[in-house]
């Protein structure tokens, strides 16, 4: 059996505790599936003494006590955020860790500097979690390599989603909002879910990858989804539409032009049937033709699933 293989977590969240315990209850498959153990060292999180369920993990207030551990060969960094987030993750590289995140809003927004930091300590860096968590987007994104992309158009952000179907229902954008915020779905403040921001990080990470080179999140065109009343939904209903908060990439010749913002789709697509946190990705390419994918793209479970499926792919291939 090669050596163990361990695992240091940076925030202790919904997403972060999730990864706790799918790794202290699935031991057996971990194992199997990386051909070594997989062993959680600790984890760091703003107040240890708060309650959790998060396994039993070893909790600390200092992020370096992870950092410096040679039993630490990978960081999760579930903090989110740019800072400290952007600032642990550089120090990871520095002390010649790997790096899996979710952090969508770092990876958009400081794509070079993480991708060059892991170049040079000639490590891995994967966020497979921070496109449409559970739902292996990114993984089919570099597959699609050597496909010329036309157009790639989805639902990439479950609160926006909740909120549509909501005024699908018959409620104001408000009571809908409110609604969101009572089940966990927005926070609270929503600014990031319905101007559009967690969206933009979203399609810029894609279209990077894509592109193979930075999408900056700023070049995406934001239309908040605050404007859309119950009024324009059931004017689009009575078409056979209705409203929905999609993201969109067009390849063009010469640019590529992206936005994210209330459009309409049928009413019977895939689009137009999701309610809560699904989330919808179609890719249009040259050589592969059209894919779709679609599954829960937020919570803590379907989030650790695509962070563990990265841990365990960066510990079968190290030494
Ligand atoms: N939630 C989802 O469904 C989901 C889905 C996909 C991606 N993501 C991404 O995953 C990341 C984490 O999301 P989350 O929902 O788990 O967030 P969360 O519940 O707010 O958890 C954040 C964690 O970070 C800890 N923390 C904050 N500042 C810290 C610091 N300076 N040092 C150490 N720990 C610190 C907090 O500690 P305390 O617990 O002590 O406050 C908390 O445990 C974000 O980037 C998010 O965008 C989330």
């Amino acid at each position: 059996m090669r050596a163990t293989f361990g695992v240091g977590l940076l925030g202790l969240g919904t997403v972060g505790s999730a990864v706790a315990r799918a790794m202290t209850t699935r031991t057996k498959r971990l194992e199997a599936m990386a051909g070594r153990p997989l062993r959680l060292v600790a984890a760091a999180a703003r107040d240890p003494k708060k309650q959790r369920d998060a396994g039993g993990v070893t909790v600390t207030q200092d992020v370096f006590a992870i950092l410096d551990d040679p039993d630490v060969h990978v960081v999760v960094e579930v903090i989110g955020g740019t800072s400290p987030a952007r600032d642990l993750q550089l120090a990871a590289f520095e002390r010649g860790k790997h790096v899996v995140t979710a952090n969508k809003e770092l990876v958009a927004k400081e794509w070079k500097a993480l991708h060059e930091a892991a170049r040079l300590a000639k490590r891995e860096l994967r966020f497979e979690a921070a496109v449409a968590a559970a739902v292996p987007v990114i993984a089919a994104t570099r597959q699609l390599a050597a496909s010329r992309p036309r157009v790639v158009r989805g639902l990439l952000n479950g609160t926006t989603t909740f909120i549509c179907s909501q005024l699908d229902r018959g409620r104001s954008f408000d009571e809908a909002l409110a609604e969101a915020i009572r089940l966990g779905y927005a926070e609270a403040d929503p600014t990031a879910d319905v101007d559009g921001y967690d969206s933009a990080y979203k399609l810029s990470i894609l279209i990077s990858l894509l592109e193979g080179r930075h999408f900056h999140p700023d070049d995406v065109r934001r239309t908040s989804l605050r404007g859309t009343t119950l009024a324009d939904v059931e004017s689009a209903r009575a078409r056979g539409v209705t409203i929905r908060y999609l993201a969109t990439a067009d390849f063009g010749e010469k640019a590529t032009r992206a936005r994210v913002g209330p459009e309409e789709v049928a009413l019977d697509s895939l689009e137009g049937q999701a309610a809560g946190t699904t989330n919808v990705v179609r890719f249009e390419t040259d050589l592969a033709g059209t894919l779709v994918f679609s599954g829960p793209g937020a919570g803590g479970d379907a989030t650790a699933s695509a962070i563990l499926g990265d841990v365990i792919a960066i510990a079968r291939s190290a030494r």
